[in-house]
């Protein structure tokens, strides 16, 4: 495995593993690496000839500066998951790679990024097309992984891909969960006994709206969700939303669209979880 931090040494080396005909798989991670993570390797290492994953902590997509200086960095454990998993390079820039100079680029999605993480992290998905662009020019893989953990954020990629003009298949893969539904997160270490407790029931509620679905008209299935998950001690909850997927744009009744996802997002204690679910039917 070949663990490179300039984007010179990366092109280079892409450059050879293309002319012999290799196809390129491309895993974009933050690090802290769990098995959500290594699903989207599992997916690309099925696909593509050579798996390119690169860990960088994006400093223009956190709200917060201390979220920043507190989200977890295992450079050495997460290479070794990675070896394992058989991944043939690996890509760790530093700042001065990735940001030679501010980057001020604003990027237009209109509706996607207004609602749901965008509403509540203004400037998050502009810091997400800033990296993830850099990453694909740097990259210039074949196809790209992303998990539907952050179902905005690969819809928002999606968009990206398309106005930018990258040849680039773009894959959304299914989101792992702990035994208890929780769907995995790096955040998730956070929690106390208790609060892992009361997160698992975020994934149980929505699965339980799903069924309840064609009883409720969706406002009161909306106000059923938010109150059964506020019943927990530790959880407060930021938004449910049912929204049609190609437009992030909120549905008024079922039949509004076909393809629909159900969105949530919640503190639990001080940790703030996402979670969300297909509604087809
Ligand atoms: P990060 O949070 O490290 O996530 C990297 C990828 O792993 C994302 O595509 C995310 O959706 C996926 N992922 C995380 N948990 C998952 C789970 N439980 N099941 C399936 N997939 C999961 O997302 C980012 O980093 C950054 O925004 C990035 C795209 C790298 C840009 O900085």
């Amino acid at each position: 495995m070949d663990v490179l931090q300039t984007k010179e040494s990366l092109a280079k080396e892409l450059t050879q593993l293309k002319g012999q005909g290799r196809t390129i798989g491309f895993v974009p991670t933050m690090g802290a690496l769990h098995r959500g993570h290594l699903s989207l390797v599992d997916c690309s290492r099925r696909q593509d000839d050579v798996t390119v994953v690169s860990i960088f902590v994006n400093p223009t997509q956190f709200n917060r500066r201390d979220d920043f200086e507190q989200y977890p960095r295992n450079l050495t454990s997460d290479l070794k998951d990675l070896e394992e998993a058989g991944v043939q390079v690996v890509f760790i820039p530093g700042e001065a790679e990735m940001y030679p100079e501010p980057d001020h680029r604003t990027f237009d999605f209109g509706q996607l990024d207004k609602v749901m993480e965008g509403h509540y992290r203004p400037g998050h998905f502009d810091g997400v097309a800033k990296i993830v662009s850099k990453l694909f020019d740097a990259v210039q893989p074949h196809r790209a992984y992303f998990g539907e953990k952050d179902f905005q954020q690969l819809v928002i990629i999606r968009d990206l891909t398309r106005q930018m003009d990258y040849d680039i298949e773009i894959i959304g893969c299914p989101i792992v969960r702990e035994p208890n539904g929780l769907a995995i997160s790096s955040r998730n270490k956070r929690l106390s006994a208790e609060q892992r407790k009361q997160a698992a029931q975020l994934s149980r509620v929505i699965f339980q709206a799903r069924q309840y679905a064609d009883r409720y008209a969706i406002d009161q299935l909306k106000a059923w969700v938010v109150a059964e998950l506020n019943k927990n001690s530790e959880m407060d909850v930021e938004y449910f939303e049912v929204v049609d997927e190609a437009t992030l744009t909120s549905v008024n009744a079922w039949s509004d669209a076909y393809y629909k996802r159900a969105c949530v997002a919640a503190w639990v204690g001080q940790v703030r979880l996402i979670d969300n679910v297909k509604f087809y039917f």
